[in-house]
């Protein structure tokens, strides 16, 4: 009995150790990705030319995380029209997961972002 209890929550520390891990939190992101960005940047990450960009093969997406992180967080307006802000619809965890999600999908290859660098971002703009 006692042994069985010692290995219920070596699994249960195994299973937390691994929602931590990079892979598990993008593929957390794919959900977020799939209720709150597709509809513009297109499940393929291929957006839709000239209206909303592609984040497949974008270096933008793939290099510095701080900028992305800050396009995410507080949206932005630019040439091609408004990309919402998520600060107030998406939680750190969220955002670092759709984030690390967007950087490893289709054929974009970029590390994946912490949870602890969103909540960075967010305290660094009050
Ligand atoms: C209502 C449509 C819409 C939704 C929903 C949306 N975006 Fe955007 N996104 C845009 C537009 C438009 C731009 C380009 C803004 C500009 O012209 O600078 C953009 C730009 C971006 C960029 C910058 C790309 C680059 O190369 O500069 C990233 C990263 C991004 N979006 C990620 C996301 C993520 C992640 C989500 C979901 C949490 C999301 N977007 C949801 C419309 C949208």
């Amino acid at each position: 009995m006692r042994t069985l209890l010692i290995l219920a929550s070596l699994m249960l520390a195994a299973g937390a150790a691994w929602a931590q891990e990079p892979g598990g939190l993008a593929a957390q992101g794919q959900k977020v990705f799939e209720d709150n960005c597709a509809d513009c940047h297109r499940l393929n990450g291929q957006g839709l030319p000239g209206t909303f960009p592609a984040l497949d093969k974008d270096p933008f997406v793939q290099g510095d995380p701080s900028p992305v992180i800050a396009t995410v967080l507080n949206g932005r307006k630019g040439n091609l029209g408004q990309m919402p802000a998520w600060k107030d619809k998406l939680d750190d965890r969220q955002i670092a997961a759709v984030i690390s999600y967007i950087r490893q999908a289709w054929s974009n290859r970029a590390p994946a972002v912490t949870p602890a660098m969103v909540s960075e971002a967010r305290k660094a703009r009050k």
